[in-house]
């Protein structure tokens, strides 16, 4: 595969060389079919010449067979390639393609452009240099130019190129072409677009792609092609402040220790002072180390390993910066969120953040408002659904270093993974830090948790019994508590039932209300164990993604899960509350086990068959267990 270089036949080391020194430049389409997205694409490659032979043969062949051009070649059937969207007329995934020209390199990021597939368009979006939003000039500005658009500003792709193809289908009129443009233009202004490039063309007829077209004399800028090629992109992330998440700690041997990473903004050189985030250490670079020797100085996109002049503490995910500019700490922020998952987001749930080379666990707090990519109007959200776009608070387990995305993407850019599946369930970006996170301090304590524990003559412990309603639980729990109240234990049991008339009466049986029932009680038992106490919890707790979090809150040890396993239907035939019968009435909404899910504790510590076990002897093995652990 090649590009139409003459160097190729004349001197194939010299093109060699000439295209691994050649910048790269990542762009995303945004249109849909009809727009002619798939046939710029495809265009594009063609005229680069990044065709193979036999491809050519095959889209010849198809365009015949299936094409819409009547006979002549139909370049959307190269870029669709997915027989599925071929037979359903629509691109369905993100799909990059590579060609390059004499002077540059390009990946395109091609992703579908209805609603539903946000999601593809962010992930395609994330590493994007440029976005290039296709318009029909028969149709001129849709409320898609403006979703597209939007996202592309949300994401802050800095180089917008408004192609407004099919010029030949409205007989090149400049009038039409002027109009969409100052259309778009009062958009683009509201929604933060500062600057675009509008460019006519026909990606079918090939005009104003790779060479000017004689069709629009009125247009004196640049075709696509050689526009796409001129686009500064490494200078803007060299003149911004020094900043290498640290990707690995480089320790071959007692006598070297550099830091690894991707440097995500900015140069260094050699005596140039660092800070080293969060921790605040400051040190000076002594070398820069790569694999063909050492640099005088290193630049943003390079990959490097710094050594410093002082033996500091640093660790993958730490990011090292310039002491002058350093980015700011803090553990509660500001964001949009894009949510990607089938399953909603839930307020409360403990997800992992991605951000840099650090992984942190993460929470959202507090949703603000969703927004309608639509109509860009702000809706009131309590969740965000799969292709969701919100601003929410959020709230870390650690602090980390960050930018706000709009300064640096690399530090203000993340991604949230969910801890079970460890699927990446949104995407999102940092506006700023909430200051009450950095108002509010540790405060130093004299009596010691451990103290506490010793004056009781124990170790403070979580027995966190978990299973339908109906299993037992609070009864077993009941019988636990007595029995070491009689041994002399320091207890307490937190009932369900009895917490959600006091703390928790303002929740309900909701998804996003549980999660937060057994956040309260996860952190009440925290502080319950920190007093020294033997803490019962009986709770249903359908969900493992919170349990685990309630676990991961204490020590290792302190936490022990007990399932109390009875079968749906022997729940229900007991029915002591009336409550099954309730909801299989649909008197009673959201009830566990009927219309909302039990997840079943896998690594539980002890488990209670309630079948066969009476409840005196399933707390008798739950007393055992804590005596012989
Ligand atoms: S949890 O799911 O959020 O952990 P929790 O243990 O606090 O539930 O409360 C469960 C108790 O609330 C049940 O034992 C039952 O008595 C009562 N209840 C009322 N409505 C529901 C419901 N929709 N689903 C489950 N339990 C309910």
């Amino acid at each position: 595969m090649s590009h139409q270089s003459a160097l190729i036949a004349e001197d194939i080391e010299a093109y060699l060389k000439a295209h691994e020194h050649k910048s790269l430049l990542r762009f995303l389409t945004c249109g849909s079919v009809d727009d002619g997205k798939s046939t710029l694409i495809g265009r594009l490659l063609y005229d680069s010449k990044m065709i193979f032979e036999d491809q050519m043969a095959a889209l010849e062949a198809d365009s015949k067979k299936v094409g819409t051009q009547g006979g002549e070649i139909d370049f959307a059937l190269l870029v669709d390639g997915l027989a599925a969207e071929r037979e359903q007329g629509i691109t369905i995934d993100v799909a990059y393609r590579f060609f390059s020209t004499d002077t540059r390199k390009f990946i395109v990021a091609d992703t579908p452009g209805h609603e539903q597939y946000t999601r593809n368009m962010v992930t395609g979006a994330s590493t994007a240099d440029a976005a290039i939003i296709l318009i029909d000039a028969r149709k001129g500005v849709l409320t898609q130019t403006r979703r597209h658009s939007y996202l592309v500003s949300l994401l802050g792709i800095r180089h917008v190129v408004l192609a407004i193809n099919k010029m030949d289908l409205v007989g090149w009129s400049q009038e039409v072409f002027d109009s969409i443009l100052a259309e778009y233009h009062d958009f683009a202004a509201q929604i933060g677009i500062k600057d675009f490039t509008a460019i006519p063309m026909s990606a079918l007829k090939g005009d104003n792609i790779t060479e000017p077209s004689d069709k629009a004399p009125w247009y004196k800028g640049p075709p696509l092609l050689p526009h796409l090629e001129s686009l500064d992109v490494e200078d803007d992330l060299r003149e911004k402040p020094f900043r290498m998440p640290v990707q690995w700690v480089n320790r071959p041997d007692l006598d070297f220790r550099g830091f690894s990473g991707l440097i995500a903004t900015g140069t260094i050189s050699p005596g140039d002072k660092v800070k080293v985030l969060p921790s605040g250490r400051e040190s000076t670079v002594a070398r820069i180390v790569t694999m063909t020797g050492d640099l005088p100085r290193a630049v943003a996109g390079q990959s490097v390993t710094i050594t410093l002049t002082d033996e500091i503490d640093i660790s993958r995910g730490d990011v090292l910066s310039i002491a002058g500019h350093p980015p700011e700490v803090a553990d509660q922020f500001e964001a949009t969120i894009v949510w990607m998952d089938d399953e909603g987001m839930l307020p409360g749930r403990p997800y992992l953040m991605k951000i840099g080379t650090r992984i942190v666990g993460a929470s959202i707090t507090e949703p603000k408002y969703k927004v309608n990519v639509n109509t860009l109007e702000q809706l009131a959200a309590k969740r965000l659904e799969l292709n969701e776009i919100g601003v929410c608070n959020l709230s870390l387990d650690a602090p980390i270093a960050f930018d706000a995305y709009k300064d640096n993407h690399t530090l203000g850019g993340f991604i949230l993974v969910d801890r079970i599946s460890n699927r990446t369930v949104g995407a999102g970006m940092l506006h700023f830090a909430l200051r009450r996170s950095q108002n509010i301090h540790w405060q130093a304590l004299d009596v010691s948790k451990a103290s506490r524990a010793a004056q009781k003559g124990q170790k403070g412990r979580v027995v966190w019994l978990t299973g339908l309603s109906g299993a037992g639980k609070s009864t077993i729990a009941n019988l636990v508590e007595k029995r070491m109240q009689a041994d002399g234990r320091h207890t307490y049991l937190l009932d369900g039932d009895n917490v959600r008339h006091g703390l928790n009466k303002d929740l309900g049986f909701t998804e996003e209300d549980r999660v937060e029932n057994i956040r309260r009680v996860a952190e009440v038992s925290k502080l319950m164990v920190d007093a020294g106490l033997i803490v019962l919890v009986s709770f249903i707790s359908p969900f493992r993604a919170e349990r685990r979090m309630a676990r991961e809150l204490m020590e290792d040890g302190e936490f022990v899960e007990v399932y109390v396993a009875t079968p749906l239907a022997v729940a229900e035939q007991r029915d002591v509350k009336g409550l099954y019968a309730k909801a299989r009435a649909g008197e009673l909404k959201n009830f566990t086990g009927i219309d909302s899910p039990y997840e079943e504790p896998e690594h539980a510590e002890i488990t209670v068959d309630t079948t066969t076990l009476s409840p005196e002897q399933a707390a008798e093995e739950i007393v055992a267990w804590l005596a012989n652990n």
